[in-house]
């Protein structure tokens, strides 16, 4: 990590509160921690905003036996091929497919895409994770 920096930061108990019981239940082992993660949030939220180049990954979990879902999630990865790198498809038991999508692209693109995907009936889960944003002004 580059340069700490400490700083104080003044706030009501009761909001202090609220946040303690908010991290409690999640791996952090320190404020300083969850703090770091809600400024890396706020900033990703503003460059997807700003409707900045994006990364990161889409992942599904369908039952590939309801009729014509497959067919589906396939027209739609193709209307969007420019913004898909990779599929990686895993048939997680019987019934259940698990669908890692690596994408690419402008945010609202992105968004537009797993907002399709996710909407889709007959998918059980959706989730989004922002892996990466490229800078193009470097
Ligand atoms: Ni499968």
């Amino acid at each position: 990590m580059s340069d700490l920096i400490r700083f104080g930061v003044s706030l009501e108990k009761e909001l202090l509160d609220k946040f303690d019981a908010l991290i409690a239940g999640k791996k952090y082992t320190n404020r300083s921690e969850a703090i770091r993660d809600l400024i890396r949030d706020a900033l990703i939220k503003k460059e997807w905003q700003e409707n900045r180049d994006v990364s990161g990954a889409i992942v599904l979990v369908y039952n590939h036996h309801k009729r014509g879902l497959v067919g589906r999630l396939m027209d739609i990865q193709h209307d969007r091929h420019h913004n898909i790198f990779s599929t990686q498809h895993v048939h997680i038991d019987h019934d259940h497919c698990l669908e890692i999508i690596v994408v690419r692209g402008k945010a609202r693109d992105i968004d537009a895409l797993y907002s399709r995907m996710k909407s889709t009936k007959g998918v059980d889960h959706a989730g989004f994770s922002i892996t990466a944003i490229i800078d193009n002004e470097k």
